[in-house]
């Protein structure tokens, strides 16, 4: 009987390493016990296997309807911002017919049907950017994805209420940020209301002030009846089960919290990175400029999502480090072998998408940010796995592509752009999930297009 072995340190000096620099644990970890390893990082000490052998991701997430679960109860950190009935949270059949209800809005001609507001709310953010002053890029991307979502999600993008949920989202998402704040989504004898200034109270209050506007928007949409919009949430109102019940208000609000938080974060995150990718390596930048360049003045978004080399550096950005760093837990049903371990029923195990990303022998130099490898080689969904698989796969995945590929375009094509300083940029927690420290970039100037490249199109 052999299980995975790992740290022996106690269980809360692992979550306290895992809290403060989980690339380091996840590396030292790996190191010492190989690609499947025992952590005990949970907030309730339980033992979870991390795995990062494309073969056992492969039997994880094709399996995880039949020898594994994907349990929602498991995801209870989650719980205090996104309420108990979200996507996240909730199991089996009811989790299942949820993502056949959200799904379609977010893939093919209804997600393309986003692509002309992405490039609109681009240059709405682009325009506040002055020349020659730094700025956070973090920052701008966030104001993109985030009113991207709540279009997405409600249909609108003007008015108070709007305004509001913007800043207070925005807001909310901070106070768990940095590694310290984190920790109160890990440990919850730190869930403590100390007053509208101690860390936990302003999220509290905070959220409880995103929960009215949202259930003021629920109760306004009841009250026109109006059943020609094609948002998520009037979708989520006129869906029925089929004893003919509809979501309560509760249901809705839970839902529409997690597609806000789960689907505005990461992506701008992951615009971050890239931004960044592309001005730290100007051979990337000139290669994609060229790329885009040969599509004219108005390249059509569609096209935008087919470019080739654009394709391979929002890959590369999502490889070398994964904003996500971990798929949700899956849970052994019955006494399993994988990769010559035994593991017994009840056991937790996660993919390890940033150990998994960052294997030699998949991804030689994997330290290095290297777009040419997703062009001379297909990698499996089990070696490359940033937005998971099986039954839990990121319902975003296409949309969140799709945004980025629009996105970067429509700056790249109209600025010169370069990063304001020398300074290093590690990858480090926000939340519960991963970002860069802080980048700052520069506009030095409007871009003009090449002779060159204007050359090219005229042929
Ligand atoms: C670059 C951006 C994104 C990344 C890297 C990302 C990554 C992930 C990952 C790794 C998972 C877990 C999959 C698993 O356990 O197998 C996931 C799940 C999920 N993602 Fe994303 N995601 C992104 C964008 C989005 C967007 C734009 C949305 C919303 C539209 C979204 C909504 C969700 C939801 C609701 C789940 C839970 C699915 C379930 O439980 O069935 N994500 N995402």
């Amino acid at each position: 009987m052999k299980s995975p072995n790992g740290p022996k340190a106690p269980a809360l000096v692992q979550l306290m390493q895992w809290i403060a620099d989980p690339f380091a644990f996840m590396n030292n970890c790996l190191e010492r016990y190989g690609d499947c390893f025992t952590a005990r990082v949970a907030s309730n000490f339980r033992p979870m296997v991390f795995v990062s052998n494309p073969q056992a991701i492969q039997q994880i997430l094709t399996g995880d309807t039949k020898q594994f679960e994907a349990p929602g109860d498991v995801n209870g950190l989650f719980r205090p911002l996104l309420g108990e009935h979200g996507l996240i949270l909730i199991s089996g059949d009811r989790h299942r017919r949820q993502r056949q209800l959200i799904m379609p809005p977010f893939h093919g001609e209804r997600m393309k049907a986003y692509g002309e507001i992405i490039s609109d709310l681009t240059e709405q953010v682009m325009s506040e950017w002055k020349m020659g002053e730094p700025f956070s890029i973090r920052h701008s991307m966030q104001a993109i994805s985030l009113r991207v979502i709540l279009r997405a999600v409600f249909g609108l993008n003007e008015g108070d209420r709007y305004q509001q949920m913007e800043e207070l989202i925005t807001s909310v998402l901070d106070v768990t940020g940095s590694p310290l704040s984190a920790s109160m989504l890990f440990f919850p004898i730190l869930q403590q209301d100390l007053g509208a200034w101690s860390p936990w109270g302003r999220f509290l209050r905070q959220k409880q002030q995103i929960d009215s506007l949202i259930y003021a928007e629920i109760q306004e949409r009841r009250e026109q009846g109006d059943t020609n919009r094609t948002d998520i949430l009037s979708l989520l109102m006129a869906a029925r089960d089929e004893a003919g019940a509809a979501l309560t208000d509760v249901e809705l609000h839970d839902e529409l919290m997690t597609l806000l938080t789960a689907g505005h974060e990461t992506t701008a995150t992951a615009i971050t990175w890239a931004l960044y990718w592309i001005h730290k390596q100007p051979e990337v930048r000139a290669q994609l400029l060229q790329e885009l360049d040969s599509q004219g003045e108005q390249p059509d978004n569609n096209a935008i999502f087919r470019l080739p080399y654009l394709n391979a550096v929002c890959s590369e950005t999502l490889r070398i480090y994964p904003v996500a760093m971990l798929t949700f837990p899956r849970v052994v049903r019955s006494p399993l072998q994988m990769v010559g371990y035994d593991l017994e029923p009840g056991t937790v195990l996660v993919g390890s998408i940033y150990l998994t990303h960052q294997r030699e022998d998949v991804y030689p130099q994997p330290k290095q940010f290297k777009p040419e490898r997703f062009l001379e080689r297909q990698f499996s969904p089990y070696e490359y796995i940033p937005f998971g698989g099986g039954s839990r796969r990121c319902i975003g995945m296409a949309f969140a592509l799709f945004e980025m590929k629009v996105v970067l375009a429509k700056i790249l094509s109209n600025f010169e752009l370069a990063l304001a300083d020398n300074r290093p940029v590690k990858a480090v927690r926000r939340g519960l999930v991963s970002a860069p420290t802080n980048v700052r970039l520069v506009v030095s100037g409007k871009r003009q297009k090449t002779a060159k490249s204007l050359a090219t199109q005229a042929l």
